[in-house]
């Protein structure tokens, strides 16, 4: 069911740690590039055996992440990224990088998490899964 449109250079998956209700990740693992020359990817996905579905963080800016589930809210098919859009392989549904449905037949936007920056990691809140 999972196929990865975009190569493993642009696509970088992490597992990120489970803390009770909590899944942290490191800020690092958006860096790419060297220290004269730091470079941010634009989002990571999170896939972690205890989740059903991968999640999508998409970096903003240095202080605005978004956490998106990867679960089509039309039939629960797995969403894909592509880059600042993510797109529904079964029926065409259309997510912004906030979540948002730009296209159906979805009708509801994607699950999102709250995150929050703590020191050099970003904690994602789980609890609504
Ligand atoms: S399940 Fe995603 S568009 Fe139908």
């Amino acid at each position: 069911m999972v196929t990865m449109m975009q190569s493993c250079t642009v696509t970088k998956t992490i597992s990120g740690n489970i803390e009770n209700s909590d899944i942290l990740v490191s800020l690092s693992d958006f860096q790419s590039g060297s220290d004269d020359k730091m470079e941010y990817k634009k989002y990571i996905i999170i896939n972690n055996d205890a989740l059903k579905f991968p999640i999508c963080v998409y970096r903003i800016n240095e202080n605005k992440y978004n956490a998106l589930w990867l679960e089509c809210t039309h039939q629960g098919n797995e969403v894909q990224v592509f880059g600042d859009k993510l797109q529904c392989p079964a029926h065409g549904s259309e997510f912004s990088n906030s979540g948002l449905v730009t296209n159906g037949p979805a009708d509801r936007n994607l699950r999102t998490f709250p995150v929050t920056i703590e020191g050099n990691f970003l904690k994602i809140s789980l609890k609504a899964v």
